[in-house]
């Protein structure tokens, strides 16, 4: 092994910044761990002359892939560039050119990471992408490596700091939406689109890839049913309170014996649950295993220095197995075959709020629905709406299969005493 390795850096934004400080910072560790010393020689950024607050101690910025891709001195290539189709085509390239790449890249991974670790495993090289969930918490090591003699059978977790921000600020200070997330925008933690965040796309990315390291099983970006926040309402999260739940956008993965399902939702936790503890912009994935039991990682979800250690761990990993000559193995070959559940495999409670007329016969019309669809009634709320001659129902179900709840939904549409079915969400935890 060499004395020096040199390292390329694609990216020198939030992350890269932070790659650079933690290397500079830890090298007397990195040489302890590794064996060697650790050089970042080339950055590549999309504007040389930008002001960067970020020293780069002789690395040499460039705006040409190819310094780094083509550099046959540079044996690793981290990706903190963020985008899906250059960030692909680089990463192809260099593992191509038989450097080992760590990415912080979700997105990049949930759609691509199928045929970059194939790459990879086919050029002899690692691929690792621990930053690219939940970034300061080490969940993929844990799900591969800590959990690895378990069979893991449910994953739920929060791992979109943005909407984790919106929903405890809307919850715990009444605020409204638009002016939380403007503020989840100024602290950094959302996207420059934050579309992603609140549709819950971002958090369906990460989900898809704790769905395949955890089952095993690839699941695709359009396995994940996909729902977010945007029309969350503060009364619909003063009724949760008053009812004992919090509510949190959960990326949820189950399993029953072959078959799993896999979606994003705003979720009611009971308040003991300890995913509803989990506020602000933090992360925590909560996972099931049938011999562990209950298992909850938590920790800072984006930022600067903490996805800057996910990333730097990672190049640490790529150093061990370099020195150990074992690279090239980072490609966890699925076990099974995917099988999804049909909504009428999926089970779960639901939370509903309904406008309807307050008059005689509106409570018997909508308990003589669900009764006749098979919806057993858990609670039942009613509270008359001030000078409308309108009353609020919220009503909470027990276990009903999704396929059987859709079509309560549909019917509600067309009862003559429903004015309006103002939201519905999904409940969990419950039956811990
Ligand atoms: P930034 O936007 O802060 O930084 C991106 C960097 O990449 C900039 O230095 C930019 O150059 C450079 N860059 C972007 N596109 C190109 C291009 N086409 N060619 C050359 N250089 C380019 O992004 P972040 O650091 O926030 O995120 C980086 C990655 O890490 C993303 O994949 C993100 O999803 C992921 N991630 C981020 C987290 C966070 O907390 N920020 C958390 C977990 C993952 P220039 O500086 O010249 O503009
Ligand atoms: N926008 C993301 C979030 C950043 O809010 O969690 C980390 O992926």
């Amino acid at each position: 092994m060499k004395d020096v390795i040199s390292v390329g850096l694609l990216g020198l934004g939030t992350v890269g910044s932070g790659v650079v400080h933690l290397i500079d910072n830890h090298q007397d560790k990195l040489k302890h761990q590794v064996g060697c010393n650790v050089k970042i020689t080339k950055i590549l950024v999309s504007q040389l002359e930008k002001k960067r607050d970020v020293q780069t101690n002789g690395s040499r910025l460039t705006i040409n892939p190819d310094d780094i891709l083509e550099d046959s001195e540079i044996d690793v290539v981290i990706e903190v560039m963020g985008g899906i189709e250059s960030a692909r085509e680089h990463v192809l390239k260099a593992l191509r050119n038989h450097k080992h790449v760590v990415t912080a890249n979700k997105d990049l991974m949930a759609l691509h990471g199928k045929e970059l670790l194939q790459a990879a495993a086919e050029n002899g090289c690692d691929l690792f992408y621990e930053a690219s969930v939940a970034a300061g918490i080490p969940i993929l090591r844990s799900l591969t490596e800590g959990l690895s003699s378990d069979r893991i059978t449910k994953m739920m977790g929060i791992v979109n700091g943005t909407t984790n921000y919106i929903l405890t600020k809307m919850s715990q200070e009444g605020r409204g939406y638009d002016e939380v997330l403007k503020e989840a925008q100024e602290l950094g933690f959302a996207e420059a689109d934050p579309t992603s965040d609140v549709e819950g796309l971002d958090a369906a990315r990460k989900i898809a890839i704790l769905g395949t390291l955890g089952f095993s099983m690839h699941i695709d970006l359009d396995d994940v049913s996909v729902s977010g926040i945007s029309s969350v309402t503060a009364e619909d999260l003063e009724y949760c309170r008053q009812l004992g739940y919090t509510m949190k956008l959960v990326g949820i993965a189950s399993r029953t014996e072959d078959k799993a399902e896999v979606s994003v939702e705003p979720v009611l936790l009971p308040d003991a649950h300890p995913l509803a503890s989990v506020h602000n912009e933090f992360n925590a994935i909560y996972v099931y295993g049938e011999a562990v039991g209950e298992t909850m990682f938590y920790g800072p979800g984006a930022g600067k220095l903490p996805t800057a250690t996910a990333v730097v761990s990672d190049l640490v990993e790529v150093l061990k197995n370099m020195r150990l000559d074992v690279n090239g193995n980072s490609a966890v070959i699925p076990q099974f075959v995917k099988k999804l559940k049909t909504e009428d495999e999926v089970f779960a409670k639901y939370f509903l709020r309904i406008h309807a007329k307050d008059k005689p016969g509106t409570f018997a019309a909508l308990t003589t629905l669900f009764s006749e669809l098979e919806i057993s009634l858990e609670k039942i709320l009613q509270l008359p709406l001030k000078n409308s001659g309108l009353a609020e129902i919220i009503i909470v179900t027990h276990k009903a299969a999704k396929s059987d709840y859709k079509n309560v939904l549909r019917q509600l549409d067309l009862l003559e005493e429903v004015v309006d079915v103002k939201s519905s969400y999904r409940v969990e935890g419950d039956e811990r």
